[in-house]
């Protein structure tokens, strides 16, 4: 059955280069799946974009000297390269600063509006004096009203946990540049969020598969919703689509608004670009499609609550009604996949700390391969996860190196040594069936887990079938058995057979790798699709690039998630290793690199 799937990926903020904490979060788990479920003979439509709006890209901007544009178009750059090079296979990797996005995003605002779902209001709201631009609640720091604690934040108190109003915080100052922050009285618009308590709730009662964390934080938060600004004093963003509004430099679209529906943005341009202006509404309006959207945990209530909240308000299905705006009825997440949080060597990553190492400076000396794996075999998935180099050194090296590249590279060589081809099976025994048998059960176990993103439990299976195919070799010493050539071929053809159905169930974790094990076997042409960088243009913008792959005509030429029997004669050749070992001293050094000492 091929259903549409979309794999909506957070969208990282275009204002730095992105570490590895960042891409474990969203970026391998959103892409493993995303393969998977393409090998499945799903429709898959993965998209996202960088961040480029709001406060974040300000201050950074205002850090760095550069406006925000000059800002986004240098980091935008960066990150499209970054995800390239990891190879996570976007349909659409876009941006927030295209027309289409600004369109889509008013299109939906005015549409709220119509149905009352958005409503402005006089409220207070602090400005830095010195540049005129609000403050967000964040970026407020002083002492709490509660607990006295003199960190507490203007949104919250992270010493007693208590939410505030940065009017509460005692001695008030801005964490960018020390001032006190000035209230002014300001008109902003608002997402009535109460208006969608019951609909919510409805809607939150079908989803029952999700992870228990993101369903549980969920639970707690529809309980208490509060409307929520939606605009903000800032000149870089979304003009608000109404009259009198709409020509003022003073206030934009807050960023979290107009970011979440860039998921519907990007599909709707990538229908565009792929030459079916409607091509979208299948991931969208199609009942039976499916949505499954990937973030870091502080991420949910954007997810949980402010994008369903929009897309009820849209659809006029909120508690207070209302009908749809011109581009029809739209779908709610089918569930909300959240991961934890990863550290780095015990620590918080921290860009200032430079506890950090950047996806550009990682994958410059290590392969994408080997930060996939540890992010699929050791990443947050449920729990906050640490990474350490000597961990990584140890799993790329005993479980990839000796693992998985030891079981392709013995079986390939003895196999290219003693026969120059595949050897055809003969007489095979129960030790050759049981180990296939085991292999072609991988497809159904690991699939399952897959399919409800459960990857550390897939990989884990994986890589335990792997050790049997190991055990296997180990076992019947096909070197020892040049006196029984039937028998050594039949061998190494079952060896070869494993291998060639563990690839395939290692591909959505190692498509790299994948690729060259295909060819290894003999195989041509592409087996894992990898991203493109394409130069895009739009009516009344400058040209930009982006993220796009042709994915499909992989699966149609053989990608599958299905044992695929070998044929015998095919010639091999020599290997060359699948992956490479690291030298246990690099662990020492990036940890002075990581003090400065390097
Ligand atoms: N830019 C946000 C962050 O890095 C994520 C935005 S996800 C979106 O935390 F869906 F809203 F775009
Ligand atoms: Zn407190």
């Amino acid at each position: 059955m091929s259903d549409s799937i979309l794999t909506a990926v957070a969208w990282p903020y275009a204002n730095g280069p992105r570490h590895i904490g960042h891409v474990s979060g969203f970026g391998v788990p959103s892409d493993v799946f995303s393969r998977y479920m393409r090998m499945s003979g799903h429709d898959v439509l993965m998209v996202s974009g960088t961040d480029e709006h709001g406060t974040p890209i300000q201050v950074q901007a205002d850090k760095e000297g550069v406006g925000p544009r000059e800002l986004v178009d240098r980091y935008n750059q960066v990150i499209v390269e970054d995800l390239q090079g990891l190879g996570l296979s976007y349909d659409l990797f876009t941006r927030t600063t295209t027309r289409n996005h600004a369109e889509v995003v008013q299109e939906i605002f005015k549409q709220l509006v119509k149905n009352d779902y958005v409503f402005s209001k006089q409220a207070m709201g602090a400005i830095s004096p010195s540049t005129g631009r609000t403050l967000p609640d964040r970026y407020i720091e002083g002492t709490c009203p509660i607990c006295h604690y003199d960190g507490a934040r203007g949104d919250q108190c992270d010493n007693c946990g208590n939410q505030l109003d940065p009017l509460d915080l005692k001695n008030p100052r801005s964490r960018i540049n020390g001032e006190t922050p000035k209230f002014v009285e300001t008109e902003h618009f608002f997402l009535d969020l109460p208006a969608f308590t019951e609909s919510l709730k409805a809607w939150l009662r079908t989803r029952t598969d999700w992870r228990p964390n993101v369903l549980k934080f969920s639970g707690n938060l529809i309980s208490e919703l509060q409307p929520r600004a939606i605009s903000r004093d800032l000149d870089w963003g979304v003009p608000i689509p109404l009259d009198g509004w709409e020509d003022r430099d003073d206030k934009r679209l807050y960023v979290w608004f107009d970011a979440v529906i860039g998921y519907l943005s990007a599909s709707i341009e990538w229908a565009h670009r792929t030459g079916d202006d409607d091509a979208w509404r299948r991931w969208w309006q199609d009942p039976a499609a499916r949505s499954y959207y990937f973030m870091g945990k502080d991420n949910i209530v954007f997810h949980s609550v402010v994008w369903p909240s929009i897309l009820l308000g849209y659809n006029g299905q909120g508690d207070k009604g209302g009908t749809p705006g011109r581009l029809g009825e739209m779908g709610l997440p089918t569930e909300v996949v959240s991961s934890e949080y990863l550290t780095m060597e015990g620590r918080k990553f921290s860009s200032s700390r430079q506890v950090v190492i950047y996806v550009r400076d990682f994958l410059e000396r290590y392969d994408a391969d080997a930060l996939r794996y540890f992010v699929a075999a050791a990443g947050p998935e449920n729990h906050d996860a640490d990474f350490t180099w000597s961990e990584f050194v140890r799993r790329n090296n005993d479980e990839l190196v000796a693992g998985w590249g030891n079981l392709v590279n013995r079986s390939v060589s003895m196999a290219a040594k003693n026969f120059g081809h595949i050897p055809p099976s003969i007489d095979p025994t129960d030790a050759d069936r049981a180990l296939l048998q085991t292999v072609r059960a991988s497809f159904g176990i690991v699939g399952d887990l897959l399919g409800k993103s459960r990857q550390k439990a897939a990989i884990t299976e994986a890589m335990r079938t792997v050790a049997e195919a190991n055990k296997y070799i180990s076992d019947q010493a096909p070197w020892k058995l040049k006196e029984d050539s039937v028998r050594q071929g039949t061998v190494l053809h079952t060896a070869l057979q494993a291998v060639r159905d563990l690839n395939t169930i290692l591909t959505p974790f190692v498509p790299h790798a994948a690729q060259k094990v295909h060819e290894t076997l003999g195989g041509s042409g592409i087996w894992s699709a990898m991203p493109e960088i394409r130069s895009v243009s739009e009516p009344g913008n400058d040209d930009y690039n982006v993220l796009m792959g042709d994915y499909a005509s992989a699966y149609e030429s053989g990608t599958r998630w299905e044992s695929k029997p070998l044929a015998s004669g095919t010639p091999l050749v020599p290997p060359t290793p699948v992956f490479t070992k690291l030298d246990p001293a690099i662990a020492d050094e990036e940890l002075a690199r990581l003090a400065g000492e390097a």
